[in-house]
């Protein structure tokens, strides 16, 4: 490895990287200034709803699009000036997938490996290499048409891999599979990180990124809006979270419970009631008590451990579930 690539040299690292569509409506800011780093090795996630910005700067760092603005170094190599250079050393594989293909899977991989430059026998010999590493053996000479959904994606990641880039880009992985699949998608992923890839991928899951990322960005209308491990984004939300179902009384029980002093902070969604508490134990007799006194009825009462997605709403306001679906 050369000097100017030290092992704590940033895989990723972008400075107020930004786009700007336009559209007829007007300017859209897809990407209003991004600045992150991603380590080698780590797996990174761009969690977000949709329109948050996650493909549009994936498709930047993948060279895919010119940015709008700000400067990013991806692999080692600057993104304005070495676009080539980043090409070679990166793979992509994007949201939506190849079309339904008339050819084989091991053929599809070939001529990928073809299209890098390899000679009709390293390319050979690269997909069976990959087909095999993702388990697609026994469906490698049947057209892609045939294939299942969790098999199709898997071809899709193969291609993004023939060429061993060091930094895989996975935009939504696992959107559409079976929980099965997705599964193994988040085994694969794990292998390739453990096999020294970089790699970064987006979703809406909150579950992915919790149970796949080393550190995530949590994004929305092209900003961050958190960043780090997944702990510690939940260790930021402190305390415990109380959720109240309220029959129609959401606004009063909000001016009521809000006001106490061992509610750090309430939140309301017509009426349901997200009161953030030190200790939900002490807490819940103390609303019960408040709640009765003041005649308001209350249909559900839960408590939780802080997620992802009050992560997301203590950061924006807004649910992610619901702002994804
Ligand atoms: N080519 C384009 N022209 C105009 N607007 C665009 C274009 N591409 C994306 N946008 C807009 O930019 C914003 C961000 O889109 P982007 O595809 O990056 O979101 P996303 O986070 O990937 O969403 P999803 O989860 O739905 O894939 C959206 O408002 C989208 O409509
Ligand atoms: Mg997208």
């Amino acid at each position: 490895m050369a000097p100017a690539e030290a092992a704590s040299a940033a895989m990723i690292e972008t400075r107020g990287l930004r786009k700007v569509f336009t559209s007829r409506k007007g300017p859209v800011e897809a990407v209003a200034g991004v600045d992150l780093r991603v380590e080698e090795h780590e797996v990174f996630g761009f969690l977000g709803p949709n329109g948050a910005g996650k493909t549009t700067t994936l498709r930047m760092l993948a060279t895919l699009l010119p940015p709008g603005g700000g400067e990013a170094t991806v692999a080692g190599a600057d993104l304005r000036r070495q676009p080539a250079l980043v090409r070679t050393r990166i793979g992509y594989v994007s949201q939506a997938g190849g079309a339904d293909s008339e050819i084989s899977g091991r053929s599809e991989l070939e001529f990928q490996g073809r299209l890098y430059g390899m000679g009709r026998a390293e390319a050979a010999r690269r997909a069976a290499e990959t087909l095999e590493v993702l388990e697609l053996t026994e469906c490698a000479d049947r057209v892609v048409r045939t294939y299942s959904g969790g098999q199709k994606r898997r071809l899709d990641i193969g291609l993004g891999l023939m060429h061993r880039p060091r930094l895989l880009f996975l935009d939504e992985p696992t959107t559409g599979l079976d929980p099965q699949s997705r599964a193994r998608m988040w085994d694969e992923v794990r292998r390739l990180r453990d096999a020294g890839t970089t790699v970064f991928l987006t979703t809406h899951y909150l579950e992915e990124a919790d149970a796949l990322c080393d550190r995530l960005a949590i994004i929305d209308h092209g900003r961050i809006v958190a960043l780090g491990t997944p702990d510690e984004l939940k260790r930021r939300v402190a305390g415990d979270v109380v959720t109240l179902g309220l029959a129609g009384a959401g606004e009063q029980a909000l001016a009521l419970l809000g006001a106490q002093d061992f509610v750090r902070e309430a939140g309301r969604e017509g009426d349901v009631l997200r009161l953030y508490v030190d200790r939900a134990e002490t807490a819940m007799p103390a609303i019960l008590r408040l709640l009765d006194g003041a005649g308001l009825a209350l249909e559900t009462m839960a408590m939780s451990r802080p997620s992802l997605d009050d992560v997301f709403l203590h950061q924006t306001g807004r649910s992610l579930r619901e702002a994804a679906s």
